[in-house]
């Protein structure tokens, strides 16, 4: 039983609801579903912080969906990347062949999408496409970098929340919060 002194867990203001979130993934559903149709997809879930995206993202496809996780850690401070990626755990699948799309939780330099999609280009698939829910036009840092299927641009702030954190602080916040200055 929580005690009635535990300390007050700090919960950042709103900047998009978790119904604005809800309606823009019915909206993406219905994009993906229309352009992939009864074709097989496989699904590649960055780690960790696009688990909720991705997870509510796939009960609106419809298709045969193969789901993969790539872990991936950038280094960094904690709120900039730097553009060095690790990978720190690998696909199961091959990709050849496949219709892959890759579902990003946050592009801001857009550096490890730019990673990744190298990274499984030299797997040959069929196709590549990409689904990000946030994108942040002006810290963007690398040329021809196209989000085929994207939730919000935002402004260049720091968010949190629905799978994003702070220090691995508020993944599971329902919402997209701003931190406090
Ligand atoms: P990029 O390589 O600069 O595009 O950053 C990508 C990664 O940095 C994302 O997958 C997030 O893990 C993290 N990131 C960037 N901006 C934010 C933010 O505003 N909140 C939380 N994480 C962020």
């Amino acid at each position: 039983m929580p005690s009635a002194q535990a300390p007050h867990y700090y919960e950042p203001p709103v900047f998009i609801s978790a119904l604005q979130i809800k309606e823009k993934i019915r909206v993406l559903g219905e994009q993906i579903n229309r352009d992939y149709g009864q074709q097989e997809i496989t699904a590649i879930c960055t780690l960790k912080g696009s688990v909720l995206f991705y997870t509510d993202l796939l009960k609106e496809l419809k298709m045969p969906i193969k789901c993969e996780f790539l872990g991936l850690s950038s280094y960094g401070n904690q709120t900039k990347s730097s553009g060095e990626v690790k990978v720190t755990l690998d696909l199961n699948e091959h990709l050849d062949g496949k219709h892959v799309i890759i579902f990003e939780d946050i592009v801001d330099s857009g550096l490890t999408l730019s990673y990744v999609l190298e990274y499984l280009k030299m797997r040959k698939p069929l196709s590549l496409k990409t689904a990000a829910l946030l994108f942040k036009p002006e810290a963007l840092q690398v040329k021809n970098l196209t989000i085929d299927y994207l939730g919000f641009k935002i402004e260049n702030e720091f968010v949190v929340g629905y799978g994003l954190d702070y220090a691995q602080k508020f993944r599971g916040l329902p919402y997209i919060g701003k931190l406090n200055p």
